[in-house]
């Protein structure tokens, strides 16, 4: 299978400057090379055009810069969409989370039944205008695919719901907010915190993980945020939250992601080498993808 990579050099779904640099550093990290060594023909397409977070205003304070992230992630959504469209297998590189939006939509626009999510993350990204504590879009992508929020950000595509909140997992969160939590609950989404991975393992977290994504499902999306990773391994990310995944926990998780054979697309997003030490954090990103196309150890 070819595996197609798109750069979202998003940074208007947050605050912090830099992350619009994650799909360099990770290209950076030899991405390309990496890949094919495992024995992949690789398309690297360029990246989405983002506007200039100094040459526009924000409007709305509970909607950072809303129109110019609807314009970029309906970019996203059509080049996503023509590389499932093509058959082949689409490395969405953010960029803050907000991209997920557009590459959801693209995947889950050429599947003929539905898509299940593992959304990888400290966070949950479920809030909408009305829970949000910062405004800022990227903690709202996955409400927006299981069509919870605002119109312009769940229509993207011209259809809504992207998902059905039954075939979405959050694994690693440790940070959500009060409401936030209520409308997990409310959409019948699972949530394996850091708690359970602690409690249950790793293993038994994405084994169960697996299975649901994949009940009645053509397939699985995953949603990388490396600041699922400890940020003693990830220090590269605009909100790190302590008490993370390891990084063998992380490559487990990969592994078996690879071995359920039901991955169809992804996204690796957060970079941010602003803030990183070297460039760790992009090449832990793609360490991890090696592990999700296949690499193990022996
Ligand atoms: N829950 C917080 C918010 O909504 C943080 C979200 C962080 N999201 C992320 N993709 N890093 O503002
Ligand atoms: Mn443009
Ligand atoms: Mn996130
Ligand atoms: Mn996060």
């Amino acid at each position: 299978k070819t595996i197609s990579v798109i750069g979202a050099p998003m940074d208007l779904g947050q605050g912090r400057r830099g992350v619009d640099m994650g799909p360099s550093a990770i290209r950076y990290a030899n991405l390309k090379e990496r890949i094919e060594r495992l024995g992949y023909p690789v398309k690297d397409l360029g990246n989405i055009h983002v506007p200039t977070a100094e040459t526009h205003n924000i409007i709305n304070e509970k909607l950072k810069y809303l129109p110019e992230v609807v314009n970029v992630n309906t970019e996203i959504y059509e080049k996503v969409a023509e590389v499932v469209q093509q058959g082949d297998f689409p490395i969405v590189l953010g960029g803050d989370h907000s991209i997920a939006i557009g590459s959801i939509a693209g995947v889950t626009s050429k599947i003929s039944s539905s898509v299940g999510v593992i959304w990888f993350d400290a966070h949950a990204d479920f809030n909408t205008e009305d829970t949000t504590p910062s405004g800022n879009i990227h903690g709202m992508p996955l409400a927006c695919s299981v069509g919870v929020g605002q119109r312009d950000l769940t229509s993207i595509g011209g259809f809504s719901p992207k998902l059905q909140g039954k075939n979405v997992v959050i694994v690693g969160a440790r940070s959500i907010d009060p409401e936030e939590r209520e409308l997990i609950k409310q959409n019948g989404v699972t949530c394996f915190t850091m708690h359970e991975i602690d409690r249950m393992g790793i293993g038994r977290v994405m084994e169960e993980a697996i299975r649901i994504a994949s009940d009645g499902t053509d397939g699985i999306h995953l949603s990388l945020d490396l600041d699922s990773l400890d940020p003693d391994i990830a220090p590269g990310v605009g909100t790190p939250v302590l008490g993370g995944v390891t990084y063998r926990e992380g490559h487990l998780a990969m592994e078996m992601l690879y071995q359920s054979g039901k991955v169809i697309s992804c996204d690796v997003v957060e970079v941010n080498p602003i803030l990183d030490r070297g460039n760790k954090t992009a090449l832990a990103a793609v360490d991890l993808i090696c592990s999700l196309l296949g690499k193990s150890i022996l």
